[in-house]
């Protein structure tokens, strides 16, 4: 039985260093909550590879900014635990914004270069937001082991440098995309897509596919093929990026190679979508 906790910082904090005393492993997955399938999947893999597993659901107000949907970021903490539960976590941990951020707090990470490209252009404060919250995080529960999505690929990127650069005792474990059957990249704001908007969001991973298909017939011309791909972009999103990059220090590339990451973003009547992918690579 999983336990839930609610706000309660430093009694959450005396039941880990007990585990950890035990010489148990602890494996950690962050969320911001409305948890799916691709949550889950990290969830299962964690509990998987360590003795105790650990999700936090805190939507973390330094992540977003002023004009971004902070306010009606969907929440379903019931639900939430139910599913962390299911997925085999031990504890379910719901940090007040002051377990987080005490009273008077001043301290922030900055992340370098790597934040300053994809999504980092268009959210300026976000992945400061991130690593702000993520190191603290890390702080409190001291985990083994930490999971994170392929879907945010650049968030992981930016994480693994945080752990490298700042020496955290902390493995990051990055894991697959999970899809729906039709290919759309799981997401917690696909709740607020209508059914016909949903139908246009898959024209990201159209693209994806497509550009995959591209990659296997013999295409190594980066600008020619994102020319081509945005042909297939629909017009009914804004489009944010798109555009093809080495998937360890996230550069653009101009010749295509199987390791190669297309990287796309959007809005799509107000709601963000991203995906990205390898271009040899099934998920
Ligand atoms: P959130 O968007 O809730 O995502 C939590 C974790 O789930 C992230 O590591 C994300 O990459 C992963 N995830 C989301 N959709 C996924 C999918 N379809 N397949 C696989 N993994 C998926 O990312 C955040 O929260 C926040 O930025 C956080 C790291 C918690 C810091 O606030």
């Amino acid at each position: 039985m999983a336990k839930r906790i609610d706000g309660n910082r430093l009694g959450f904090q005396a039941e880990l260093a007990e585990a950890r005393h035990k010489g148990l492993t602890v494996g950690f997955v962050p969320t911001m909550g409305f948890l799916h399938e691709g949550h889950c999947a990290l969830i299962r893999e964690s509990a998987r590879n360590n003795d105790r597993t650990v999700v936090s659901i805190f939507v973390n107000p330094t992540q977003f900014g002023p004009n971004e949907d902070l306010a009606t970021y969907p929440r379903d903490p019931e639900g939430d635990y139910q599913k962390s539960a299911a997925a085999g976590a031990d504890w379910v941990w719901y940090p007040e914004e002051t377990d987080l951020y005490p009273v008077g707090w001043q301290t922030r990470v900055q992340p370098g270069e790597l934040a300053q490209r994809l999504c980092g252009l268009s959210r300026p404060a976000f992945f400061g937001g991130i690593c702000s919250v993520v190191l603290r995080l890390f702080n409190i529960v001291q985990p083994h082991r930490s999971y994170f999505g392929e879907k945010d690929f650049q968030q992981l990127t930016i994480i693994k440098k945080m752990v490298a650069d700042l020496f955290l005792p902390v493995e990051v474990v990055g894991c697959p995309t999970v899809r729906e059957a039709d290919g759309l990249a799981m997401s917690s704001r696909n709740a607020r897509l209508k059914p016909e908007e949903r139908h246009i969001a898959l024209g990201l991973w159209r693209c994806l596919s497509a550009a995959r298909q591209a990659f296997a017939s013999g295409q190594r011309d980066a600008s020619l093929l994102v020319s081509e791909l945005r042909g297939l972009w629909p017009q009914e999103i804004d489009l944010d990026y798109l555009e093809f990059r080495d998937p360890t220090h996230l550069d653009l590339v101009s010749v295509l190679e199987a390791d190669t990451r297309l990287f796309l973003a959007g809005w799509l009547n107000g709601v963000r979508l991203i995906d990205n992918g390898a271009l040899r690579d099934p998920r």
